[in-house]
């Protein structure tokens, strides 16, 4: 009797917490990692980090001093190889930090070559490195899959007038996109990828500044209609994106006027007083700009092909940016195509159908990042590899946000809608409820002129 009921005791307890650890690693990956993942990981690590080291091939030949100092202080007879000093040891909620000398004769790439033996080795989800400073590289480890359920963090994001966290990086880090360090960017994808999600995320950070939001949805606006309160010009079809493009164009030029009245180089330069409202100009689907049926549409193209580009030109100083979607951005689009894309510094690839897409979107950016392009999963929508010129880039995922959510955001902080009297014609007109989160239908905006 005493031997069942201490097995009850102990027993039922222990499954208890079995169970409860099994469900925490399904559930909460994130509490699992701090009860279980962190301390085995950090023991394997202090464990075997000479071994793997060695084994990885990450360990150099001592130096002549260091050898003789064994040999003839320390009186050992064989000399070790040498690995890189650990400098800094970090935990964090997601994973492992770890600061690296690396000793002559081995360069950072030498790691990055060896950094999927390395994730085996200790059994993390991923481990990415940075150079911090020559002769010094830090592991950023993962301990489980961030990207499966989206968190972003709330702590030690970066802040600026015109930055916006986006997506979560895979290090646990979050993805911003700061205009004003990277002003245009191209966001590419399939199909049901998550380029709209990319923009609805971005829609509602930058609902929340002090900026002017224009869309051009050439869908008939089903994406960006949501939105509406929050924007200053909508167009939803190729001849109302002429119009407002051309619109752009010419507000740009008067604010290069100002700049140069008052001979400054760009707007941030200016009196806050002066300093007209940031310009993001949205383009769901840039395709439907590009593709004409028939002679007399191939003019009007060709003519938001170029004023597109003028803006990617010269749109920065006057504190005007492109955001663009598309699902391909090749040559096949036609003239102006590729001197449009170059224009586009940051560049989002989510899930491709084909190694050619992959290659527009990060190919002349970051070339080793086209091979994880073709890796995402098509059951992980929002996943895409962020990269810019300087050829760094990580994989991120969006956070799910509805329709709905989203446009309570742009209706929220509609009285942010800076006043644009140039826009004014393609203002989007706002249903009396004040939110459009409902399915609309498809008809032209008029002119707020009310
Ligand atoms: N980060 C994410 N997390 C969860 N679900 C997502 C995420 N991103 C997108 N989805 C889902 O994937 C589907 C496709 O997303 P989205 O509409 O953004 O794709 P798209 O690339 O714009 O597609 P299309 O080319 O058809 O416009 C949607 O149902 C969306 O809810
Ligand atoms: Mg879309």
């Amino acid at each position: 009797m005493t031997d069942i009921a201490t097995l009850w005791e102990v027993g039922l307890p222990l499954a208890g917490a079995a169970g409860g650890l099994g469900y925490a690693k399904a559930r909460a990956p994130r509490v699992f990692w701090s009860l279980v993942g962190l301390p085995v990981a950090t023991t394997r690590f202090a464990v075997t980090y000479r071994s793997t080291m060695d084994v990885c091939g990450l360990t150099v030949q001592p130096s002549r001093f260091r050898a003789f100092v064994v040999r003839n202080l320390a009186r050992r007879p064989d000399v070790q190889p040498v690995p890189p000093k650990v400098r800094r040891f970090r935990v964090t909620s997601t994973g492992l930090r770890v600061t690296l000398r690396l000793p002559a004769g081995l360069e950072p790439a030498d790691v990055m070559a060896a950094s999927e033996r390395l994730r085996h080795a200790w059994g993390v989800h991923s481990v990415n490195l940075i150079e911090t400073k020559p002769g010094f590289v830090e592991l950023r480890m993962t301990g489980y899959d961030v990207l499966r359920k989206v968190r972003m963090p709330r702590r030690r994001v970066p802040s600026g007038p015109m930055t916006v966290p986006v997506a979560l990086r895979e290090n646990g880090t979050a993805f911003v996109r700061d205009y004003l360090k990277v002003p245009h960017a191209l966001t590419l994808g399939a199909n049901q990828s998550g380029k709209s999600m990319y923009q609805r995320n971005l829609v509602a950070g930058l609902a929340r500044l002090p900026v002017a939001l224009v869309g051009i949805d050439c869908k008939r606006g089903v994406e960006q209609r949501g939105y509406a309160p929050r924007l200053s010009a909508l167009a939803i079809t190729p001849e109302e994106a002429d119009g407002l493009l051309e619109v752009l164009v010419g507000e740009m030029e008067e604010r290069f006027d100002l700049l140069s009245e008052h001979g400054v180089g760009d707007i941030w330069a200016l009196p806050d007083e002066m300093r007209p409202a940031p310009v993001v100009v949205l383009v769901d689907e840039v395709a439907e700009l590009f593709l004409v049926a028939t002679r007399k549409d191939e003019e009007r193209r060709d003519r938001m092909v170029t004023q597109l580009i003028r803006l990617g030109q010269m749109a920065r100083a006057a504190g005007m940016f492109l955001e663009v979607c598309g699902q391909r951005f090749g040559s096949d689009l036609g003239k102006g195509a590729t001197a449009l894309r170059a224009q586009l510094t940051g560049r989002v690839v989510h899930r491709v159908n084909d190694k050619q897409t992959a290659e527009m979107g990060v190919g002349d950016i970051a070339p080793d990042a086209v091979v994880t392009v073709l890796t995402i999963p098509p059951d992980r929508p929002g996943v895409a590899v962020a990269g810019d010129t300087s050829g760094g880039w990580s994989r991120i995922r969006t956070p799910a946000l509805t329709a709905a959510e989203a446009a309570a955001i742009c209706a929220e902080y509609a009285h942010l809608t800076p006043d644009l009297p140039a826009l004014a014609d393609y203002r989007p007109v706002v249903p009396a409820s004040g939110v459009a989160a409902e399915p609309v239908p498809l008809v032209k905006p008029s002119p707020a002129t009310a």
